[in-house]
């Protein structure tokens, strides 16, 4: 066999050229990108994995937000800089795809559809956390309100809320983005409400002793704890700006509504999030809010606000599927550009010429998110997600370094500020917490990959249309 794969590489005039028939509509422009950032990034992050992140760092958790904040600026910078260079669907895949070549992308591909699905998965079970009660009121006996790590028989909720946000998708893109600007609008507000009641209660002294379990420790029984587990699972929180550079072929002005949709949205959650996480360390000891599977909502009920709480509850209720719509929305654009390609089968990505999206994807992706939302634990799917997120961000930096030594004359309409700096900030950080991410995890990650490469040779290695083009040349 030939090794002449390793070469295959997109350029990037091809890409600006179009593609042959399947093109998805352009319907999309900034508000709706940054709608769509905010609603990706904020979600079970902030409203749930802030209070394990607490028990496993104390109120040291405020530095695994900045360290995760960190990284994930550099990603969002080198993220603007790539979508706007390269204004197609795909994101980090069809990068790596110019930069590096098929295998990279093939691996970076198959680490988003990884993440994407798992991410659906875990703001599933999050949603679930807060949305319990109204199960229960509606008569779901227990055993179907959480899966078999938590005793019962399936979380049903969360296989609930996995299909309903796939039939959304499927009716249209158009909608379903218009819908996720009101939900975004909500979940903000109820943040604010937080911060504004939390704050008289503020007290100091629950800073100390700031690293109770240290900086990045193994406790006695093996388990890796501290700021920089706590960071490697709260980079969760940060990331879904990179599910707006999927929409780069449905946005109508890309160059322009990109930039503004990824570093936007980022900075935005951000500062969001600095305030939350100190607000809440403030007004209740992490020892405490980290057993809650809801903390924002535990922790106003006990300074008495329990109306409110209900009320915060209810936004999430309401407005956490935004994140499950922005990362289907997401998953099933990859999936369909790698079909496009000719790695994954083309039936998978055909376009509904009515709603102008690939229909049988999404409910495919939603199937798999009911899976496994269903019946795995929220850290264990967050973590593997992250391990996914991480693979793709360090992608990108590296096609980023790649491409400004190998094209440097090409106008960027967005350049990275101090690009070797933030590139390899970007790569270093994310190997860090790859690193410090639970050894379960990675041994996850590399069985995930196994099966990719057997995909990839069995299917993708034959198929590929960059291949058949070269071998017919
Ligand atoms: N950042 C997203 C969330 O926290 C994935 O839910």
């Amino acid at each position: 066999m030939t090794l002449s794969f390793w070469t295959r590489r997109k350029s990037i005039d091809a890409i600006a050229a179009g593609h042959d028939g399947h093109q998805l509509k352009k319907t999309l422009s900034w508000p709706h990108l940054v709608a769509l950032g905010v609603g990706a990034i904020v979600g079970t992050g902030i409203y749930t994995l802030t209070g394990i992140g607490a028990g496993l760092a104390g109120p040291g958790v405020i530095l695994s937000f900045v360290i995760a904040g960190l990284i994930c600026i550099c990603a969002a910078l080198c993220y603007a800089e790539l979508s706007t260079l390269i204004p197609a669907s795909g994101s980090a895949y069809t990068y790596s795809y110019v930069a590096m070549g098929e295998p990279v992308a093939w691996f970076v591909g198959w680490s988003l559809i990884l993440e994407y699905t798992l991410v659906c998965a875990a703001v599933a079970v999050g949603w679930s956390a807060h949305a319990a009660g109204l199960f229960r009121m509606a008569g779901v006996p227990e055993a179907l309100l959480a899966g078999p790590h938590m005793g019962g028989l399936v979380n049903l909720p969360a296989v609930f809320i996995s299909f309903a946000v796939a039939g959304l998708l499927a009716l249209g893109t158009r909608e379903s983005a218009t819908v996720n600007m009101v939900l975004v609008f909500v979940k903000i507000i109820a943040l604010a409400v937080f911060v504004v009641l939390c704050l008289p209660a503020f007290d100091a002294s629950h800073f100390t002793p700031f690293m109770p379990q240290g900086f990045a420790t193994v406790n006695a029984d093996g388990v890796k704890v501290g700021v920089m587990a706590a960071a490697s699972l709260i980079f969760f929180a940060f990331y879904g700006f990179d599910a707006v550079s999927t929409a780069a072929e449905e946005t109508k002005n890309p160059k322009r509504d990109l930039t503004i949709g990824i570093v936007g949205s980022m900075a935005i959650c951000t500062a969001i999030y600095m305030v939350v996480a100190a607000v809440s360390i403030g007004a209740s000891r992490t020892e405490i809010f980290s057993k809650s599977e809801a903390p924002l909502v535990f922790i106003l009920e006990s300074l008495n606000h329990p109306r409110t709480a209900q009320l915060v509850a209810l936004a999430a209720v309401i407005a956490l599927p935004t994140v499950i719509l922005a990362f289907m929305y997401g998953q099933s654009r990859i999936f369909f550009v790698m079909a496009r390609d000719g790695l994954l089968p083309k039936t998978l990505a055909r376009v509904n010429p009515k709603t102008g999206t690939p229909v049988l994807l999404t409910i495919l992706t939603g199937a798999l998110s009911a899976v496994l939302s269903g019946w795995l634990s929220l850290k264990d799917i967050a973590e593997l997600a992250n391990a996914g997120t991480l693979a793709a961000f360090i992608a990108v930096g590296l096609s980023v370094i790649i491409l400004r030594i190998k094209d440097p004359g090409r106008p960027r309409v967005f350049s990275t500020p101090l690009w070797p700096l933030v590139a390899s900030g970007e790569i270093f950080g994310c190997l860090y917490l790859f690193y410090n991410l639970p050894t379960k995890t990675q041994v996850y990650f590399l069985y995930a990959h196994l099966i990719g490469v057997a995909v990839y040779v069995l299917f993708g290695l034959r198929n590929s249309a960059l291949g058949r083009a070269t071998k017919a040349v």
